[in-house]
């Protein structure tokens, strides 16, 4: 066959994209679980660091997260339906994002700002333990920012009303702008601010601007600059997932009954 001819490039490059298919399509399986434990690893982690119990200049083997997590960090599952433990399902394996899938376990979300159609039934619920008592309570939170859906982590006293910290996983806003969720000083400006007024309604909010200290503006953070719309969405979801569509009533059960 002649080189020069467009049957052979039509059959060249056919067969090179096939191979180049097959390749990158291996290497996409191949990877996959590889790519799960090192997720699961990440999420551990950002755990670890929204609880305190590691800093962020703290460099963490694999091992070193893994034990650190099974040594601290004890998992629940609560009902958003009925704010209680849920018993029937495993929590180990439970993954919010594959609950959404399966109609037994989501459903569809009630009205809501945080850019939410479908939740899933139950939540996670992450126990920090300290000399063998519970701490502090860490609820993941998502919604939607300006461009992206933002996840991350929400970090409370076992008074459940007072913020411990607050992390972002997994956005895909403007870095310098909306961005700046991520950003270790903005995140430690949520440090002590309270969620609930006395009457038991959720308060914490991004304003625009300024926000006081915690003890003389304990429910307002400061704003990011040339973001309000990814503050908006970060207030939006918060609100969402302590209101009692999420888990605001396992929050007012625990605190009616004194413990967690
Ligand atoms: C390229 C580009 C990226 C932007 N990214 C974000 C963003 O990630 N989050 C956000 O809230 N606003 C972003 N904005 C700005 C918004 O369009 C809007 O102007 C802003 O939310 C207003 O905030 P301000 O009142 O603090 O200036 C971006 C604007 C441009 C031009």
């Amino acid at each position: 066959m002649q080189r020069e001819g467009s049957l052979y490039t039509v059959i060249f490059t056919t067969v090179l994209c096939g191979i180049c298919s097959i390749l990158v399509a291996s290497a996409a399986v191949g990877l996959k679980e590889r790519q799960q434990i090192n997720q699961i690893l990440d999420r551990q982690h950002k755990i670890l660091l929204v609880s305190g119990l590691v800093s962020p200049s703290e460099k963490l083997s694999r091992e070193g997260i893994q034990n650190k997590f099974k040594e601290n960090i004890e998992m629940r599952l609560v009902s958003f339906e009925t704010g209680e433990y849920a018993t029937n399902i495993p929590v180990e394996t439970f993954d919010p994002k594959r609950a959404l899938k399966d109609p037994n376990l989501s459903m569809k979300a009630p009205p809501n700002s945080a850019g939410l159609i479908d939740i899933p039934k139950y939540g996670l619920v992450y126990f920090v333990k300290r000399q063998g008592q519970i701490d502090e309570v860490i609820l993941p939170i998502q919604g939607r920012g300006l461009w992206s859906m933002l996840y991350g982590y929400l970090a409370l006293d076992k008074d459940l009303n007072t913020v411990r910290g607050i992390i972002f996983y997994e956005h895909g806003e403007t870095p310098g702008l909306g961005g700046e969720i991520e950003n270790p000083k903005w995140c430690q400006l949520w440090v002590g601010r309270k969620v609930y007024n006395s009457a038991g309604e959720v308060q914490l909010a991004v304003i625009k601007g300024q926000a006081g200290s915690a003890d003389s503006d304990p429910h307002h953070v400061d704003g990011l600059s040339g973001a309000t719309m990814t503050s908006r969405g970060v207030t939006n979801l918060v609100q969402f997932w302590l209101s009692d569509s999420a888990y605001g009533k396992y929050i007012k059960n625990k605190k009616q009954q004194g413990s967690i």
